[in-house]
């Protein structure tokens, strides 16, 4: 017989705690009782962890944290925990605490129940927690060249349109876009390159700030996508087909900052990609390149917990990442509606080589978190993830005037 996850975890955080024989998930890391399992919500017929679900004491049914009309997380400490849920209930409005809580101060109505040794009602009869499985990761090879790559970012464009909006997606709106457009600085008449625009939706960003803004992308269908925005609401941006590692349509030292968001990690040639770059930026102009942070974005890129279903943060296992140091192209499977693309990974110090080596001084980097808006808008859960791992990483670089005086190491003469 195996001891309930949780029956264990409370009684060795505070004496006179029953420990109950699992019943459910066994197997798992996290086996458990009845009562601390699944309760099934009489509003949407689902089940939910018992944490992530509350008694209507008007109702007398049980209802789950997605159906709850408001979910508030009180502060105060019990069992090791930080807070307590309280959730709003659907039918009468009244505040309910979470099934842990309510268990803890002895007020759940079926505590009674247990107590006259009736099973405890409203359990969900399923046998184990559905586990989000890591997204696995097909290591591709050398058959991947820019052409390729390119071509699948051609089939996902109009896709990508729709999704990757105005307002963006979380990158944009919660953390990546703030970073970026901070380390670009004061964009006012500068002569500005957006490499890798995509359907340009930061072109036209920059372009409200004041720059004179060329976005380019080697997807003609992303790029005409951005054409047709810009036709039906012009900002004078200025859209071509090309790719980092010809930057032919442009002379040296063309522009004054070059931004580069979410595109090195699309780019196989990094090194001749930097040369283009340094060539079409002038001396003392900037760089500054927002990609996928290496550290976290290679391997399976899974949280992973003992408790799956958990709502809690203090649940959370941890973010599961492999192969670091290798480098190449991949697709990661299970993105869901778009073409798999192929990305490249490479491990941090590779950018950092390939960036000082092509001519650049890098004056700040940063790892950008979740922002105050994410922190109001995103669910709990999300913000703790977005907390605990690095999503992007971002560099940002002066081209030197002297490009011999860049990559002498100390010694060197
Ligand atoms: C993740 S999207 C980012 C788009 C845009 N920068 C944004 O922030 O919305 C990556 C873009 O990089 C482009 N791309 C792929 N390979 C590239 C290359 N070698 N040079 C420049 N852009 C490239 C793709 O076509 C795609 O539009
Ligand atoms: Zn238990
Ligand atoms: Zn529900």
């Amino acid at each position: 017989m195996t001891d309930c996850y949780y029956c264990a975890l409370h009684a060795r955080r505070s004496e006179d705690i029953p420990i109950h024989p699992a019943e459910f998930d066994l197997g798992s890391p996290a086996p458990r009782c009845a009562a601390h399992w699944r309760m099934i919500c009489e509003c949407c017929g689902l089940s939910a962890h018992f944490m992530a679900t509350a008694f209507c004491a008007v109702r007398e049914q049980y209802f789950c944290a997605n159906c709850a009309e408001a979910v508030e997380t009180v502060s105060d400490s019990f069992l090791g925990w930080e807070y307590y849920f309280r959730y709003r209930s659907p039918w009468s409005g009244s505040w309910e605490l979470a099934l842990d809580r309510a268990i803890f101060e002895g007020c759940h109505p079926h505590q009674g129940a247990v107590r006259a040794g009736k099973p405890f009602p409203g359990v969900s009869p399923e046998r184990h927690v559905g586990r989000r499985d890591a997204r696995s990761q097909v290591w591709l090879g050398d058959t991947v060249d820019s052409a390729y790559i390119t071509r699948a970012w051609n089939r996902n464009a109009e896709r990508w349109d729709a999704v990757f909006d105005v307002d963006g997606d979380e990158s944009r709106k919660y953390h990546g876009d703030a970073a970026l457009l901070s380390l670009t600085g004061d964009v006012r008449g500068a002569r500005l390159l957006d490499l890798g625009c995509g359907n340009g939706y930061l072109s036209r960003i920059l372009a409200g700030d004041g720059a004179e803004v060329t976005g380019v992308d080697p997807s003609e269908n992303m790029v005409a996508l951005a054409l047709d925005r810009e036709s039906r609401d012009p900002l004078g941006v200025k859209f071509a087909v090309a790719s980092t590692s010809d930057l032919s349509p442009f002379a040296d030292a063309e522009f004054d900052v070059i931004v580069a968001n979410h595109v090195l990690t699309a780019v196989v040639d990094l090194d001749g990609a930097l040369a283009e770059v340094n060539r079409v930026l002038r001396p003392g102009g900037r760089l500054v390149a927002l990609f996928s942070h290496p550290c976290f974005s290679c391997g399976p890129r899974a949280w992973i917990s003992l408790v799956a279903d958990s709502p809690r943060r203090e649940e959370i296992g941890g973010y599961l990442v492999d192969h670091y140091f290798r480098s190449g192209t991949y697709i990661l499977e299970g993105w869901e509606g778009f073409t798999p693309v192929p990305y490249v990974h490479r491990p941090l110090k590779a950018y950092w080589r390939a960036i000082r080596d092509a001519g650049f001084t890098i004056d700040e980097f940063d790892e950008p978190s979740v922002n105050e808006r994410g922190i109001a808008e995103l669910p709990a859960w999300r913000v703790a993830q977005l907390e605990r791992a690095a999503q992007s990483c971002v560099f940002a670089c002066t081209k030197v005037e002297n490009k011999s005086r860049v990559g002498k190491q100390w010694g060197e003469s």
